[in-house]
């Protein structure tokens, strides 16, 4: 009897610490991908039962990663797919760093997230389409990056989004200016020079634009 009472112990001290487990590993992942010169991720040891006690990580009363907050730490290298299995994050602060490559699609699996910041890096490729899952997003920050290709016209679905700025970067195409981007104004666009401008809808045909 004593020895299934320990054992149950045992499966709900697992289950219990698994998310931990989970959300530990995933920062852990970032740690060894970048590089950090002045030792902002010192306290980040994958040993401890969660990462709750890391320096710049915030965690909810259940022990669930909420914030990571790590803008101006001098660190370099790729962003980690894994970061999308913080299911809880709602500020992914990583500004003014120089991270280099793609924002991994899994990115979209943050679906609690409320910011997004990643302005001043080194980021290229395109805008992942996956972010528009982001339902909960408020601020999505992506300016002073080389980010190209289009904007993802399914970003302008997103329910909550207050603020976008995209601009100091290579994007192409027309920007949209209906749904959640219809409160946006240009300077959100701004300086990318293969950028065209504001993607015509509508009822307004060429002979109209024309007479003008
Ligand atoms: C981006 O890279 C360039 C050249 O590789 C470098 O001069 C610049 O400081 C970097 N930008 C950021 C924000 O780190």
């Amino acid at each position: 009897m004593a020895v299934l009472f320990l054992l149950l112990l045992l499966l709900l001290q697992i289950s219990t610490s698994t998310y931990a487990n989970i959300e530990g590993d995933a920062l852990y992942a970032m740690r060894r991908s970048v590089k950090d010169p002045t030792n902002v991720l010192q306290s980040w040891d994958p040993t401890l039962v969660d990462p709750c006690t890391w320096f710049h990580v915030t965690c909810d009363s259940e022990n669930r990663v909420t914030r990571l907050d790590l803008g101006n730490a001098k660190l370099s290298g790729n962003l980690v797919p894994d970061l999308g299995k913080l299911e809880r994050l709602q500020y992914l602060e990583l500004y003014m760093n120089n991270f280099v490559g793609t924002i991994p699609s899994e990115f979209g699996g943050l679906k609690n997230l409320i910011s997004l910041d990643l302005f001043h890096n080194n980021l290229t490729g395109f805008i992942p389409p996956s972010l528009s899952k982001l339902s909960n997003i408020r601020f999505m920050r992506l300016n002073h990056n080389k980010f190209t290709g289009r904007i993802p016209r399914d970003l302008t679905k997103l329910p909550n989004l207050k603020i976008l700025d995209v601009s100091n970067n290579d994007l192409c195409g027309t920007f949209p200016t209906w749904g959640s981007f219809s409160k946006l104004t240009e300077e959100s666009f701004m300086n990318n020079p293969r950028l065209e401008g504001p993607e015509l809808m509508g009822s307004v045909g060429y002979d109209d634009r024309d007479g003008n």
